[in-house]
């Protein structure tokens, strides 16, 4: 049985207020909402002001990186010499590449190459070549918080539909941001960035989606990118998740590749493209804490 939190003790967020003059109208508001049959989140996922902080400086790290990978990248290098640049760059700045191990991967960091869709396994063998996309998306852990983004590469000259598909991949991922309003479900965002790649004919893959994270790689809510409008759980202040849809240029239907566990393809062999960012719901929108 949990005891009812007094309205002059401390608050359960840590923020060393009053309950009262903290978050009781929060709790009280999540309360009324959740017997209206609102499906509303626990404190468990609620960040508190100390774990933002906390994920903030992770966040940092993870977006020094991917700059390194942006600055770097080009024709002719290996995406086991990404790798390296991630592991590097990673452990310099005292933090560990949250991938590594995870679930017996074998890599610090997934690159994802033109028909594959995610979880690419880095590799000695795999030149980047002109034309190619690819998502690198990188994953870090300091001080035991966790952060997690990815963006999209066109190496060299890249073709105009390849390239189009990065693009509205990304508009996807913006128009996904703009969505996140507090208090209204996730499947608002999720069903934006859904029919924004309808619009330009392509598709979103259902069976993988995003996630909850800071104090685990990935914590609840599972976040859909295909989802109806007035679904979903209620996105509040303190809440943080991913939004990184996988668009499609042709159907949406994947295979994961049994030889390695891991590499997730399109049935269809089309390209597929992704960007990840992660986002803290506020009081007025959300801080887009990761890119
Ligand atoms: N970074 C991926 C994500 O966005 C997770 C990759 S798990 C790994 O959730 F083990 F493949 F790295
Ligand atoms: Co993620």
């Amino acid at each position: 049985m949990a005891l009812k939190i007094g309205r002059n003790d401390p608050c359960w967020c840590g923020s060393g207020m009053k309950y009262k003059k903290c978050h009781e109208a929060f709790d009280t508001k999540l309360e009324q909402l959740r017997q209206k049959g609102a499906a509303v989140p626990g404190h468990e996922i609620i960040k508190t002001p100390e774990q933002i902080a906390k994920i903030k400086e992770s966040c940092k790290i993870n977006i020094a990186v991917l700059d390194y990978v942006e600055e770097h990248i080009r024709p002719g290098i290996s995406t086991e010499e990404i790798n390296r640049w991630v592991h590097e760059e990673t452990i310099k700045r005292g933090a560990i590449p949250a991938p590594l191990d995870y679930e017996g991967f074998p890599k610090s960091v997934c690159t994802s190459v033109d028909e594959v869709v995610c979880h690419g396994i880095p590799s000695d063998s795999q030149i980047l070549k002109e034309g190619d996309i690819i998502n690198v998306d990188v994953s870090t852990i300091y001080q035991g918080y966790f952060s997690d983004s990815s963006r999209m590469f066109c190496i060299g000259t890249v073709s105009p539909e390849k390239k189009k598909l990065v693009a509205v991949t990304k508009e996807c991922v913006e128009i996904g941001i703009s969505k996140v309003k507090p208090w209204d479900p996730i499947g608002n965002m999720g069903h934006a960035v859904h029919q924004h790649a309808l619009d330009h004919g392509y598709s979103v893959v259902r069976q993988i989606g995003g996630h909850g994270i800071g104090l685990e790689f990935h914590e609840d809510p599972w976040v859909s990118y295909t989802s109806m409008e007035n679904s979903g759980i209620l996105m509040v202040p303190g809440m943080m998740f991913t939004i990184e849809p996988m668009v499609n240029m042709g159907r949406d239907a994947i295979w994961t590749d049994e030889k390695d566990g891991w590499t997730v393809r399109t049935e269809d062999g089309l390209p597929s493209a992704q960007w990840e960012v992660t986002v803290l719901v506020t009081d007025t929108g959300c801080d887009v804490i990761c890119w």
